[in-house]
């Protein structure tokens, strides 16, 4: 097989902190290795539109403290039609782009797989999303970031909420998944953390509300995530305990998109650094329908389609742990 000479490199789906680092390793591995990068605006909607431009190891100065990403970003409708698909090949055809490297979430690995298997061209993953929620490697690129974020967020929160002697519900990103929640509950000192995968039930709450009152604590954080399944979203929560427990004053706070955003942290700018470098020399092995992901702290590698359909449990013990600390 013939030593590939030219690859693109996109960012898809949500952006998260660390994006940017990734670029910049994989725009470096390829200099490196003398490997002509290209780089794509927009994802698979700017790969259809044939918006690509060269890059080189000058192109990414200066931007590994930078949060979003520069090549931007986008969820692509055009992408899931056979055409739309046809448009992004002839694309990749027209630059004598011979792989592709793709630094997103679950929905863009399925594009790629499903890109790979109709076009037979070679496809990388990265895990780059804030999610955290993407079987084969304990940490995706911006997750740390986006958890530290949630935390100091979390802790501004609780200067007032405490100052006041009030009820805080804060609401964090996660989608589906509730590692943010968890993990910055736990990290915040939350008192109670609400996740899609354990639903321990709205009378446990209350019960723990009221424990907590009775144990002379006067003002407390119940973070929740954006997928839990009470089946109340975060102001009906609010509306229920005080319903419920006229004790309490409460406010609610949704952090939203903020936990998007950000200088990534010295965590998540190492681990694009690391899977970038693995990602590009993975195609000039010949290798495809990959994604590189951590374990155990070692790069490690699982197949697309593994990715996607797998899931990441979260660490319940964390959930014990959490209630140990709110005694
Ligand atoms: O997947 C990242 C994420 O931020 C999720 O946590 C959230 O549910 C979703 O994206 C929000 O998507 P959008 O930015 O398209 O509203």
């Amino acid at each position: 097989m013939e030593k590939i000479k030219k690859i693109a490199v996109m960012t898809s789906g949500g952006d998260a902190p660390g994006m940017n680092a990734a670029i910049r390793s994989v725009v470096r591995t390829c200099a490196y290795y003398d490997l002509e990068c290209m780089g794509i605006y927009r994802g698979y909607q700017g790969l259809i539109e044939g918006d690509l431009v060269p890059l080189t190891a000058r192109s990414v100065n200066n931007i590994i403290h930078k949060g979003g990403t520069i090549l931007k970003s986008a969820r692509s409708k055009d992408f899931r039609t056979k055409e739309g698909r046809q448009k992004a090949f002839e694309s990749l055809q027209k630059h004598q782009v011979e792989a592709l490297v793709v630094i997103g979430g679950d929905g863009s690995f399925t594009g790629g797989v499903i890109f790979n298997e109709e076009h037979n061209f070679p496809v990388i993953g990265i895990p780059g999303t804030i999610d955290n929620d993407i079987y084969g490697t304990s940490h995706t690129i911006g997750y740390d970031t986006a958890l530290n974020t949630a935390v100091s967020a979390i802790d501004k929160i609780r200067d007032t909420a405490s100052s006041h002697n009030r009820l805080f519900f804060v609401e964090v990103m996660g989608r589906d998944a509730g590692f943010i929640a968890l993990n910055a509950g736990v990290g915040a000192g939350a008192e109670e953390i609400l996740i899609p995968e354990e639903d321990l039930g709205l009378e446990r709450m209350l019960e723990s509300l009221r424990k907590s009152r009775r144990s002379g604590k006067s003002s407390s954080i119940v973070v929740v995530s954006e997928g839990d399944k009470t089946g109340k979203n975060v102001f009906e929560l609010a509306d229920y305990v005080e319903e419920n427990l006229p004790e309490y004053e409460v406010r609610v706070s949704v952090l939203g998109h903020m936990q998007r955003g950000g200088s990534p942290s010295c965590f998540d700018r190492v681990l694009a650094s690391r899977l970038g470098v693995s990602a590009v020399e993975l195609l000039l092995d010949g290798k495809t329908n990959l994604m590189v992901g951590l374990r155990d702290n070692k790069v490690v590698t699982t197949s697309l389609k593994k990715a996607i359909k797998g899931q990441h449990n979260i660490d319940t013990e964390l959930l014990r742990v959490s209630d140990i600390m709110t005694t």
